[in-house]
């Protein structure tokens, strides 16, 4: 290379590299003029640790910090904001106990901009409304949930017969988001014709992968495919809305049990109804906090029935003891859900290895102390069920599945979230439970698993999930 062409080469370079170094001293500098800020690191300016928490996964990039800085709260700059890791069953009783008086709800603009109409959310960037958090409560409480349980058997019912009899081999990931995903849309807006179902699926898994990428909206990007999914998302729900808020007027004869039917009477506090664009923001908040938790949930209890046979052999007894107890092609009820004691310990214990859902954000009301550090106002928090799932001092031998963790008293206070605590505890909870056990039974009584890959890697999107989809084989029991 000639003089001239490596200064061509190198001057864009040099130009870089000094303008960041720059920004990145300037950068410093603004983060020492709060001394009493939680230890840590604020990484590159704009990327901030955004990419070492893409390379390590979230309870490596944690563990790395709570060893490095303080096992009771770092600070780290991800998605753009200053933010604050607590950690430790003392920084989850922090967080959930001091709900809208020190911390209140937080949503990266990112997710909230694909996934949203943005014009009728709340300045808090709540997910589900304040108004509508009562009311999805309601929906979801147990009283409600028990009639959902037959329904819930019917379609595991069916999905096994379509979607895992006819198959010797099965990817466990791609059919559980399909059985949850379905189910949702039965129970949610009383929707179930399957391929219709199927299309919206292929979309919301652009919008879902695309919603947790580097938020560069530009053409061929994954946020940018994104956005133009959650676009057709949000018209799609609002003619079914319509539909169905016409269908409320002129039909009298119709009746539907579903949650949008709740949804288009509920009436806010100067007494009218929600908008269109509010009951599709709640529907739309609801079918991402329950598909791709609830799916992934259920993998990963399948991935440990298949690597832990004597685990399986319990299960499998207990299920087996309530299917003799009912009559044939009698649908499961609430009843037999209570009697299902091991297998949800069985769950419980997979929940903690491969958490669903990571966390959740808060952000700063005001100035506040914790540990000893200054959290300023305006900053953003995480709570992380990493930061106990993986400690032996709350977990012993914390790489062993082991179901009997759950036995007995179980865990310390607020070591095990999974399900987050305080008045912001998953409103889900209990539906994801007979979610997965219902499932659970509709799957031992039918197969045995064996996995395809012994040491399939797990990667992190926004949940973790299987590399490969966890592909396996299948045993259907002889029938006597
Ligand atoms: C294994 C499955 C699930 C797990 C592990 C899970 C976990 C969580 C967690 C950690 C939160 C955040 C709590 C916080 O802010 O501190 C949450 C919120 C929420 N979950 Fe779940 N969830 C699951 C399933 C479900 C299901 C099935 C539904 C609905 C039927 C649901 C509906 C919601 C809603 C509506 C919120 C509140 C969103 C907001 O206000 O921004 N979840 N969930």
């Amino acid at each position: 290379m000639d003089s001239i062409s490596t200064l061509t080469f190198s001057l864009p370079l040099l130009v870089i590299l000094l303008s960041s170094s720059f920004i990145y001293l300037f950068y410093l500098k603004r983060n020492s003029s709060n001394p009493e800020a939680p230890p840590g690191s604020n990484g590159w300016p704009i990327v901030g640790e955004n990419i070492n928490l893409g390379l390590l996964g979230p309870p490596k990039f944690i563990q790395k910090r709570m060893k490095n800085f303080s096992t009771d709260v770092f600070k780290t700059s991800l998605l753009g904001e200053k933010m604050a890791f607590f950690c430790g069953p003392q920084g989850n009783k922090f967080v959930f106990t001091n709900e809208n008086k020190l911390v209140t709800s937080w949503w990266p603009k990112s997710v909230t901009k694909v996934l949203l109409f943005t014009e009728v959310i709340d300045q808090d960037q709540k997910i589900v409304a304040p108004l509508l958090a009562n009311s999805v409560h309601e929906i979801l409480k147990p009283e409600v949930l028990k009639k959902y349980i037959a329904i819930m058997d019917t379609m595991a019912r069916q999905h096994m017969d379509t979607d895992w009899a006819p198959n010797k081999e099965v990817k466990v990931h791609p059919l559980t988001q399909k059985y949850t995903f379905a189910l949702s849309c039965k129970l949610f807006m009383d929707e179930d014709d399957g391929e219709k179902v199927a299309e919206v699926l292929d979309n919301f898994r652009i919008v879902t992968n695309g919603m947790i990428s580097v938020p560069i909206d530009f053409p061929g990007t994954a946020y940018n495919r994104a956005i133009k999914g959650g676009k057709v998302l949000r018209d799609g729900l609002i003619k079914i809305i319509k539909t169905r808020r016409k269908e409320l007027t002129e039909s009298k004869e119709i009746v539907r049990h579903d949650v949008l039917s709740k949804m288009l009477l509920v009436r806010k506090e100067d007494g009218s109804l929600m908008s269109e664009k509010e009951i599709s923001n709640n529907i739309i908040g609801l079918l991402v906090a329950s598909y791709e938790t609830s799916s992934v949930a259920i993998t990963f209890v399948l991935k440990h029935l298949a690597e832990h046979p004597h685990i399986y052999n319990k299960v499998f007894e207990e299920q087996t003891e309530i299917t003799k107890s009912k009559k044939h092609g009698e649908l499961l009820t609430w009843e037999d859900i209570e009697k299902m004691k091991y297998s949800w310990n069985v769950a419980r214990e997979s929940i903690r290895l491969a958490p669903p859902a990571q966390g959740a954000f808060r952000e700063a009301l005001t100035d506040f102390k914790y540990a000893g550090y200054t959290i300023p106002k305006g900053w953003k928090i995480f709570w992380n069920v990493n930061t106990t799932n993986n400690d032996p001092k709350y977990f012993p031998n914390p790489e062993k599945f082991d179901p009997s963790r759950f036995e007995g008293s179980g865990p310390q206070p607020y070591s095990y979230v999974p399900f987050g605590g305080g008045p912001k505890m998953c409103p889900g909870k209990e539906y994801a439970r007979l979610e997965i056990l219902v499932f659970m039974h509709n799957f031992v009584k039918n197969f045995k698993l064996e996995k395809m890959i012994a040491n399939e890697k797990i990667v992190y999107l926004s949940t973790p999930v299987p590399a490969k989809g966890l592909p396996v084989r299948l045993y259907p029991h002889i029938k006597q």
